[in-house]
């Protein structure tokens, strides 16, 4: 069986098409000294993807041209030689790249216990996604019991986790979400307070009805318009935690920056940025709190799990369009 590897074909302009990436068959690689082979069970396809294709500085270099694309993965050692950590049979997360078999040194790879959740969860809400939730609204949000909290793509990985965080910690939480399915959602299983459904409703009045005494934290996955809603309902001593801007990730003109700015220096608020990769060292940590959450059933964890690597593309775009229910994961072990 050959390994299939997605190769960044060329750099996209706006929404990447079919053609962004070359699908390519070589044989399974053999590992030297120190190394092992990982068969990727399942590929973490996040919003973050479509900023590593494009030439510029950012947190991390961007893939670059004829290199696998860049994703998060779980799957298991089939193949181990002399390696001082990992054996056959080991499951583990980390940046294998939309292909089937990964050769590695190990090193940024976790080893995970698949008896406790299964192995989407650790690409979601246990990986990456459920640690920008957890430092970003703690750390950055600086939340505290009685907050007002408002989180955009409410009903995504990031997002969802977010929110549920928030209310552990007895927070008010509004969401905003596309669709009144997600804002059902929102509302009816994981518990938040209220929700804007901003593809139906208009956002600013959505805020006020929602949020009468204003917000005390923003947790921005979107940027844009909505961003510019959220800053014009800021509490004193607001934070502004920026996590992403997803509605601006596509554009072929410049990003859309927030014109209500002002609110900060009138309300004395933060707005800051945040990289979850600067809170590795709490990631374990951070992975206890949220499976003890889990298990309690504070914490809900929804994955929606397509299939197929020739089915990239297709399933890469729902990223953009929202129709997908929770964190979106491709299955690329061919059964
Ligand atoms: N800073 C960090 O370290 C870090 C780490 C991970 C993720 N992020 C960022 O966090 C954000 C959320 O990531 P995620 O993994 O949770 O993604 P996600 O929510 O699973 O997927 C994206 C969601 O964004 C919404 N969306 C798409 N286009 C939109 C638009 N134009 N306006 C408003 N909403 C839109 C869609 O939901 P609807 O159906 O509701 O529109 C879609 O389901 C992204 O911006 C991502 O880049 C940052």
């Amino acid at each position: 069986m050959p390994n299939k590897k997605l190769l960044l074909a060329k750099r996209p302009v706006g929404m990447p098409d079919p053609d962004t990436w070359n699908l390519v068959s070589e044989e399974i690689p053999t590992p030297g000294p120190g190394e092992i082979v990982i068969q990727n069970h399942y590929v973490s396809l996040d919003p973050a993807m479509r900023g590593w294709m494009n030439d510029s500085r950012s947190y991390i270099p961007p893939v670059q041209l004829g290199e696998v694309m860049r994703a998060g993965t779980i799957g298991v050692v089939v193949a181990a030689n002399e390696h001082p950590k990992y054996k056959v049979g080991d499951v583990l997360t980390g940046w294998g790249g939309v292909q089937q078999y990964s050769l590695t040194n190990g090193d940024n790879y976790y080893a995970v216990d698949t008896s406790l959740a299964p192995m989407p969860t650790y690409i979601g809400t246990l990986g990456m996604p459920g640690m920008t939730a957890y430092f970003g609204i703690l750390e950055v949000g600086k939340i505290k019991e009685g907050d007002v909290v408002l989180i955009s793509g409410a009903a995504g990985a990031v997002g969802s986790v977010a929110g549920q965080i928030a209310k552990v910690k007895g927070c008010t939480v509004i969401g905003i979400a596309g669709g009144p399915e997600k804002c059902a959602y929102l509302v009816d299983e994981l518990g938040f307070d209220g929700a804007i459904d901003y593809k139906n409703e208009n956002v600013y009045a959505g805020i006020k009805q929602h949020c009468p005494k204003g917000i005390d934290v923003y947790f921005d996955n979107v940027g844009g318009d909505i961003l510019d809603a959220a800053l014009s309902r800021l509490r004193l001593h607001a934070r502004v935690v920026i996590c992403g801007a997803i509605s601006q990730y596509n554009n072929t003109s410049a990003v859309k920056g927030p014109s209500n700015y002002l609110s900060l220096l009138v309300n004395r608020a933060t707005m800051q940025g945040m990289v979850v990769m600067d809170y590795a060292k709490g990631y374990r940590e951070a992975a206890m709190n949220m499976g003890q959450w889990m298990m309690q059933g504070k914490l809900k964890s929804r994955e929606d799990v397509y299939e197929g690597i020739e089915n990239f593309y297709e399933t890469f775009q729902r990223l953009f369009t929202g129709e997908k229910r929770g964190k979106l994961v491709l299955k690329v072990i061919e059964e």
